[in-house]
Formats: structure tokens, C-alpha cells, sequence
């Protein structure tokens, strides 16, 4: 895992965009696995105005969310299909029929969406990059404590936790879906290479069982320890309780040295 710890959430955003620029760079037609949540939104803040002034392109993007609300309409405000519209798609040059998430909307028998969803990642060429949250709880996606390491994209019921700490963003607190449609930890671990990005002292103990734990399903990020191509972008408050923080920072010194004797080339 390579931990790059940053001054605060706002270059972590910067860094964040950066890294999908650079790919997209180098990949036009590139895949990515896309987040919501609060964490990501300064980074695609930064990717619409890189966009605007023409330094990214998202013309042959194809994108996958990693989780929906079971039964919301794709247009219900709390959706995160209306998140991701607003947040980023309407804001980018990106074709509206290459962004996809695991939409189960009434009517839509939620044990078939996860076969269909997986089959379209497949079809598409597989994620080359992965956006990633992380929960208070250790969970990615909505992959709660407990989610088999194993797991594909299927119904998951949310943690009382997540429920509650997600109920800020429903006016109505009955309106708020239990279950959820989500990519396993096996389609996460699919992806050639995962961005997880955490802000904020909030995130500090699960960064530090992500990054210094056991693989545990009671930490379902801690899986990605076994990912051969994973970036942990954090801000000082969520390295807070890294035990080994001093080894990441000289990591990073030595890396960017590295980096400086190839520079030009
Ligand atoms: P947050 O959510 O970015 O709103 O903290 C992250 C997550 O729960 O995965």
C-alpha cells in the first residue's frame, strides 16, 4: 500500500484529481469506479474545472458507481444517481450513457441487479481505477462489517450506524432505504488499481486498521492490504493514529527524490 499523508482535505482533492488526470491522460477510454459521499466532492470539484479548461477529457469515459438505494427512482433527490449527476456528470463532458450504477428502482427485483452489474464491469474491460471512501466502520462501498471478503455486487442491509449517520441527507427519516445495492469486495479487488481517499479525525481509527491491522471482515477496507495497486490519500487528522506514520513519510521523501532524478524524462 502506498500511504501518501497530505496537510489537509483540500490537497488531497487537488492530488486526488490529479492522479485521474494523469490516467485519463494516458487512457482516454479509460474505466473508472466512481464514489459518493463527502469525501470525493472536492476532488470532482477540481475534475470539473479541469475539464472546463480543457486539461481532462471525459469524451470516451466509461464510469461505474459502487453503490444505489434499493428502490429509489433514478431522479429521487436522496439517489445517488441524482448525486453523481449533480456533483460530476452534468458538470463534465462525459457521455450520460457510459455512467453506470447498480440502479434498483421500484419494481426491480433487487437479487438481479448484481449479476447484470458484474457482467457490465466485465463487458466494459474491467475498473482500471477505483474511487474509494472509507466508513467510520471500516466499511467500502456499502460492504458493512461482516461483508464476506469474497463478496460480488449484491443486496446489502445497512448498519444502524451507517443508517444514522446517512439520515442527515433525508428530510423524511421513513424514506430512508435499508438496503442497498452494492459492488463486493471481490469486484473491488478486480479493479487494476484503487484510489481510497479519507478526510478528518473521524477516519483516523478505521485508516489506521486499513493500513496497520489484520485482514478482517470486521474491517472490510482491511482486504485491500491483499490489492497489489492501491493508493491511501489522506489528510494528517485521518493519519492520526498510524502508528508507523514516521516510515510513511520517509517513504514519501524517498519516493519524490526518486521521482526528482527522472524528472524530464
Ligand atoms: P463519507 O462516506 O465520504 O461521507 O464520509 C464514506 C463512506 O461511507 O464510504
Amino acid at each position: 500500500m502506498d500511504v501518501v499523508i497530505l496537510e489537509n482535505s483540500d490537497a488531497v482533492a487537488a492530488e486526488g484529481a490529479q492522479r485521474i488526470c494523469t490516467l485519463l491522460g494516458e487512457k482516454p477510454d479509460a474505466v473508472l469506479g466512481l464514489a459518493t459521499g463527502r469525501t470525493p466532492l472536492a476532488m470532482y470539484r477540481q475534475l470539473a474545472a479541469d475539464c472546463k479548461r480543457g486539461r481532462v477529457t471525459f469524451a470516451d469515459v466509461t464510469t461505474f458507481n459502487l453503490d444505489e438505494y434499493v428502490g429509489l427512482n433514478a431522479d429521487d433527490p436522496q439517489s445517488y444517481r441524482r448525486y453523481m449527476n449533480r456533483e460530476l456528470f452534468e458538470q463534465i463532458n462525459i457521455d450520460p450513457s457510459n455512467t453506470k450504477l447498480p440502479m434498483c428502482e421500484p419494481g426491480v427485483n433487487p437479487v438481479s441487479v448484481g449479476p447484470r452489474y458484474e457482467a457490465a464491469i466485465r463487458a466494459a474491460g474491467g475498473i482500471d481505477l477505483q474511487v474509494l471512501g472509507i466508513g467510520q466502520n471500516g466499511h467500502i462501498g456499502f460492504n458493512e462489517p461482516t461483508s464476506s471478503l469474497n463478496s460480488r455486487t449484491r443486496v446489502k442491509t445497512l448498519t444502524r450506524e451507517t443508517l444514522e449517520r446517512n439520515s442527515q441527507y433525508f428530510d423524511d427519516a421513513d424514506g430512508q432505504p435499508l438496503i442497498a445495492v452494492t459492488m463486493g469486495i471481490a469486484t473491488i479487488m478486480d479493479a487494476t488499481a484503487v484510489l481510497l481517499l479519507a478526510t478528518g479525525q473521524d477516519k483516523a481509527a478505521a485508516i489506521q486498521q486499513l493500513v496497520e491491522g489484520p485482514v478482517s471482515a470486521m474491517w472490510p477496507a482491511t482486504a485491500l492490504q491483499l490489492h497489489e495497486t492501491v493508493t491511501v490519500l489522506i489528510d494528517d487528522a485521518a493519519a492520526s493514529r498510524l502508528e508507523k506514520r514516521a516510515y510513511y513519510d520517509w517513504v514519501g521523501q524517498q519516493r519524490q527524490r526518486l521521482q526528482s532524478q527522472f524528472d524530464g524524462e
